[in-house]
Formats: C-alpha cells, structure tokens, sequence
C-alpha cells in the first residue's frame, strides 16, 4: 500500500483482536503505531510483536471513558514521535457485565447505556477532539473509526451497543464533512462477526453457526480481514475516500 512508510498512528484500543491485528499490519507497511489500551499488559504484547517483526510501537495505557487519559495518550504520541498523522479508533466497552445487561430496551439499566456512550461514543469524540488540532498542524490526516454491523442490523438484543455505533458512523461523517478542506479523511470500519481469539475461545458454536448462515462467504471474518481494510483506509490509495462507513461483514449487510 502507498503512503504508510513512516506515518505515526494512534491506535486507540490496540490491546486485542481486531485493533492488534491492525498495529501489526500497519507497521508492516511501514508506520509507526502508538498502542493505547485500558488493558496494558494486552498493549505491550501487541507493541512486543511488532518490534520483534522490526517494526515501531509504543504501548500507553489509558481509557475511552476518562478525558484526562485521552488528552496523555495524545500528547504521549505527539511527544514520543513528534507529530501524528493518523488516529484509529477500535476499542469498545465489550465486557460481558455490561454487554451481558444490555438486552431488552423495557427493561434497560440507564447505567448500561451510558457506559456504552461513554466507552464507545463520547471516547471517540474525544480522541478526536485531541488528535484533529496536530492533523492539521501536519496539513491533514486520516482518522479511522469503527462502528458495527449492528448499527444498521436491526439487532432485537444490544440497543445501547447498537445506538453507541450508530453515533460512531454519524461522528465519522461529521469529522468528514467539517475538516474535509483542510486535508483531514475520515472513514469507519463496520465490521460484521469476527472470530477475535475471545469470540473463538468462548463456547458460541450456535452464534457461529448462526453467524454463517446469515452472510454470504464461505467463512466468518477474521482481524486481518479488517486489518487490511483499515490498513488501506489509511493508505495513500484510499486518498480520494472520506466520509464512508464500509462494511466489512462478508456480506452480511447485503439487501435483496
Ligand atoms: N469482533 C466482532 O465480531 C466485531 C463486530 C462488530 C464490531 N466490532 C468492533 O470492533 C472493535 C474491536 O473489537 P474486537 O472484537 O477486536 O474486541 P476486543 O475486545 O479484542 O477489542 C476491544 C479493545 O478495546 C479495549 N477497551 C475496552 N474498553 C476500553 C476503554 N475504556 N479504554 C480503552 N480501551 C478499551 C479492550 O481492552 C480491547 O483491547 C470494537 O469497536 C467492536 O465494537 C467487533
């Protein structure tokens, strides 16, 4: 891919399965990888394999949901590499305490929703909000977000969730259209099932099996199904896309 040869990249959530597949794959192509992550010791791991494979990466801990830990991760790049030139949002509030509750809309725990919101939505704003003013010190960027196939799907479970992505696309477009003139692309990522080591690990042959009949390849996604994608979104040859949410599901989303 063109144009990734020494960009430094923020990549917020690089801890496990589909963020750390992407930091390696960048840093393949050449960039620099900044892996932020709640869960640091899953960061340095991410952040060990690509110095290992000759790449470099820098793992800091911090969290979506805390302001002042975005503004560090930020300004921990910026100082560490001089400039950044790429964000990718990826991380997600996926527990099982607050998906596990986040079921049945009668029924809602107000907490879980805005759990969902701050983890998934506010933290990817402000990332955003932090990263956008050195983009453009650089006379522009690339941000990368990711929403899910469940923000369109019509999911009767995960209506937080569902809604929190929602937000992520239209947060995608906004970025797009306001800072568009002035060098800054912005694209999301909506992926559909992605077999992560955790989704692999836990016991859920009926959601597999459920999942493979409702897309139309022959197999379920994998992380470097996404890293790819992502990796290109990033890349000088995706210089003309901006303001799109792709769907990265197999065909899942496709419409009769
Ligand atoms: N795997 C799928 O099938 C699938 C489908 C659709 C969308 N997605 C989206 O893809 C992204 C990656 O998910 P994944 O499947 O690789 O799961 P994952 O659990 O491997 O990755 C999520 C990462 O986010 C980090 N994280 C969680 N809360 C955080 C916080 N408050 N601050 C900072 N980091 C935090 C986790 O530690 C983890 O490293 C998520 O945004 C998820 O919503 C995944």
């Amino acid at each position: 891919m063109r144009g990734l040869q020494g960009k430094r990249i923020v990549i917020a959530g690089g801890a496990t399965g589909i963020g750390a597949a992407t930091a390696e794959r960048l840093a393949e192509e050449g960039a620099a990888v900044v892996v932020g992550d709640l869960n640091i010791d899953g960061a340095r791991a991410t952040a060990k394999r690509v110095t290992e494979a000759g790449g470099t990466a820098l793992a800091v801990e911090f969290d979506l949901a805390d302001e002042r830990s975005v503004q560090a991760l930020i300004s921990r790049a910026v100082s560490e590499l001089g400039a950044i030139d790429g964000l990718y949002n990826v991380g997600a509030e996926l527990s099982p305490e607050t998906m596990g509750r986040d079921t049945d809309l009668l029924g809602m725990d107000p907490a879980i929703w805005r759990r969902n919101h701050d983890v998934n939505l506010l933290g990817y704003a402000l990332t955003c909000r932090e990263a956008i003013p050195h983009l453009l010190d650089q006379g522009g960027g690339v941000i990368v977000n990711t929403s899910s196939g469940a923000a369109w799907g019509g999911d009767p479970s995960r209506p937080a969730y569902s809604a929190s992505k929602a937000g992520v696309s239209s947060l995608t477009r906004h970025i797009a259209g306001r800072w568009g003139k002035e060098g800054i692309r912005c694209n999301g990522v909506a992926p559909g099932v992605v077999m992560t080591d955790a989704f692999k690990q836990s016991d859920s042959a009926d959601v597999k099996a459920w999942a493979l009949r409702s897309i139309r390849a022959p197999r379920l996604g994998e992380p470097e199904d996404l890293a790819g994608v992502v990796s290109f979104l990033f890349s000088d040859d995706a210089a003309y896309v901006s303001g799109q949410v792709w769907s990265v599901c197999g065909g899942w989303s496709l419409r009769e």
